[in-house]
């Protein structure tokens, strides 16, 4: 009798390809499907003539792909988040015992992920993966939560694909329960977007106000790669600037409009939820809203800007300070909400562990978060904030933002990153004043200095 094969990849998208290659790769058996609708109907053919080797086996048919796979069997999804997702396993599920394992390798939302781990009668893991196509193919990071008994059922598979550390341990870690990997790849595409964001608001003013050209600010950011902005997306960042077309720089021939497909909305939704300040990944996620806006004018041109007063190296000095300021509060702020959800499910999550997970293989691995990982022992402590933003790191952030707001130059996550710091060290915040309009208009009730915790009223509590 032939072997059956160890696992099924449900969709052959970029991903997907490459998760199946990567598998191969490690010597098993591996079956792929496709969909089967208008314009994909060629897919698994291209793929097993094209990339695929021969211990990659293809189907057309969702039954014979199922059976085709070895008991427990396992199916990884990877298509795009979303109703399509309920798609597949409905597909699939017909020919699935209540011991085989569906692992959801997309970027579901978390809490979809919740829902179908209780709905589906099979045992359902949520697989985060990061690194985009070059990591699916290479070693991603691979955050996962769910059955556990399909992880250690799965787990030696996962670390053999996974993306690996110094000392060869693999970036692939259960998180928990139900939706907890899907919630940690959630915190990483929050963070993601900060930091994207952040390198984007120091091209803006290298560009304006000490008009530099795209090369000039490719070498800055690789120069600054080599430093403690060490970074994949620093990298990127670099080597996208020098990307041509035939009118030239690419980058000056693409609209600035950025979209998204959905993990940093999740992200505000569930900090929001949570009570959790993570404003400079927030504002990240506006500041894509704001490109796409259609209320955008344009008042200001690039020959509007005036030249900094600073010479080009202090104004360099004072960017890089202020990407890695924005680096440090994104994390501190993911690593906030990750605390607070994991109480909140009782995950039980080790912050170690998702430090651990984003040491290689994923978008943002860094070294600035390696160092701050070593400030998570056991627990997030605003310590972290206080060493590593030094009064020169703060003032230059400072300084950026000043430069940028004479001149009409946006800086929505390096402002939100000094006001979170600000309001963080501040001895006092206005809140007292809201507490009394509050009850002024709304008999909300407040509470005075020395009896914390007991909420006091204009008419009665005066004299206490
Ligand atoms: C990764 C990325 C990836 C994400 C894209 C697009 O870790 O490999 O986070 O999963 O889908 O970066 O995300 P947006 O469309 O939301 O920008």
């Amino acid at each position: 009798m032939q072997n059956k094969n160890k696992i099924g990849i449900y969709g052959l998208g970029a991903m997907g390809r490459n998760i199946a290659l990567n598998i191969a790769d490690k010597g098993f058996l591996v079956s792929v499907y496709n969909r089967n609708i208008e314009g994909e109907f060629h897919i698994v053919e291209d793929f097993l003539s094209t990339e695929a080797p021969s211990n990659v086996q293809g189907f057309n048919n969702v039954k014979e792909f199922v059976l085709s796979l070895e008991q427990p069997r396992k199916v990884l999804i990877m298509i795009t988040s979303g109703s399509a997702v309920d798609e597949a396993i409905c597909q699939i599920m017909p020919y699935m015992d209540s011991n085989d394992i569906i692992i959801d390798g997309g970027n579901s939302n978390y809490l979809d992920t919740k829902v179908r781990v209780e709905k589906y009668d099979v045992r359902y893991l949520g697989c985060g993966i990061s690194g985009g196509w070059y990591g699916a193919l290479n070693g991603p990071s691979m955050m996962i939560g769910g059955s556990n008994s399909a992880w250690n059922e799965t787990r030696y598979l996962f670390q053999l694909i996974a993306s690996k550390r110094n000392n060869q341990s693999s970036c692939c870690h259960w998180f928990g329960e139900n939706g907890a990997g899907h919630f940690i790849k959630m915190i990483h595409n929050g963070i993601e977007y900060a930091m994207m964001q952040s390198i984007a608001e120091s091209y803006d003013v290298l560009r304006k106000i000490a008009s530099m050209s795209n090369n000039d600010i490719s070498s800055v950011f690789e120069e600054w790669n080599n430093k403690e902005l060490n970074s994949y997306l620093m990298k990127v960042s670099s080597e996208v600037l020098l990307i041509k077309d035939k009118s030239g720089c690419l980058i000056d021939n693409v609209i600035d409009r950025s979209s998204q497909k959905g993990t940093g909305i999740d992200f505000a939704i569930c900090a929001l939820k949570y009570g959790v300040p993570a404003p400079t990944i927030i504002e990240s996620i506006n500041a894509r809203f704001v490109s796409s806006s259609e209320y955008r004018i344009n008042t200001f041109s690039m020959n509007s800007y005036k030249e900094a007063h600073q010479s080009p190296n202090v104004l360099l000095e004072v960017l890089f300070d202020s990407v890695y300021c924005s680096y440090v509060i994104a994390f501190f702020q993911g690593m906030d909400l990750v605390q607070k959800v994991s109480d909140d499910q009782s995950w039980n999550i080790d912050l170690m562990d998702v430090a651990a997970v984003w040491e290689e293989g994923c978008i943002i691995k860094s070294e600035i978060f390696k160092d701050l990982a070593k400030y998570l022992e056991s627990k997030l402590s605003v310590q972290m904030l206080l060493e590593k933003l030094t009064k020169s790191k703060v003032e230059n952030l400072s300084k950026a933002i000043g430069i940028g707001m004479e001149n009409g130059v946006p800086m929505p996550v390096f402002s939100s990153s000094l006001n979170y710091y600000y309001s963080t060290c501040s001895n006092k915040l206005p809140a007292n004043l809201i507490q009394l309009q509050r009850e002024y208009f709304g008999s909300h009730g407040f509470e005075k200095i020395e009896a914390p915790g007991r909420i006091c009223h204009f008419g009665v509590d005066l004299d206490i």
